[in-house]
């Protein structure tokens, strides 16, 4: 399975994959890293372990369509099968997208619908849940929308800060991430019309 990875920041679910991959529990390659941030820790992570990475600044481009465009040029001359985004923090230009749904997933803090956006751990203590957790979803035009492969539920402690379950979720987002990926890696997984297939089966 041929990865790229888009990352605007720390990396640490790249640095999942690529353990992962080392340790021969994905088998998978990393085709290259891209960002929106240059200083993005993520790049020195993939230049770490020999893969090519490089970034693009959203300021050097007129509008979204032309830095997708101009980002999915060199993503696609890596020949992925799958593009995977790992804290890639920028909405994809919809026109860009379009033909790759079902080749775009995102890992999102939160049991999606619930808690879109930013501060994912912030809104979920604000709105008291019991339960928090992370999701795997295909990438649609509509932010955090796209169809769920799959979720990680965490429980909120009554004493929890936005640091501690932030950090709670994320020690559950790298297994989650890996088992997803695996699953592609199998080609057990499948976007259709009426959404995701595992098995041949409906989720
Ligand atoms: C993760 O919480 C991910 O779910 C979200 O952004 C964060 C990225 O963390 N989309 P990292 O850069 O992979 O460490």
């Amino acid at each position: 399975l041929r990865l790229a990875v888009l990352a605007s920041g720390r990396g640490s679910n790249l640095q999942a994959i690529l353990d992962a991959i080392a340790s021969r529990r994905l088998h998978a390659e990393v085709t290259g890293v891209f960002s929106d941030r240059a200083a993005a820790p993520a790049l020195q992570r993939a230049r770490d372990a020999g893969i090519p990475a490089g970034s693009l600044s959203p300021r050097a481009f007129d509008t979204r369509a032309a830095f997708d465009h101009a980002l999915f040029a060199a993503v696609d001359a890596s020949a992925p099968d799958l593009i995977v985004c790992a804290g890639y923090m920028r909405l994809l230009d919809a026109a860009t997208l379009a033909p790759r749904i079902g080749r775009v997933i995102n890992i999102h803090p939160s049991l999606l619908p619930a808690f879109k956006g930013l501060h994912t751990h912030r809104q979920a203590l604000a709105a008291g849940a019991a339960e928090h957790g992370a999701s795997l979803h295909f990438v649609t035009a509509e932010l955090d929308g796209g169809p769920v492969i799959a979720q990680v539920r965490v429980p909120v402690d009554a004493d929890d800060d936005e640091a501690r379950l932030a950090a709670r979720v994320l020690a559950r987002e790298h297994p989650l991430l890996i088992a997803t990926l695996r699953l592609f890696a199998d080609r057990r997984i499948a976007l259709r019309e009426d959404g995701v297939h595992v098995d041949g089966r409906a989720l």
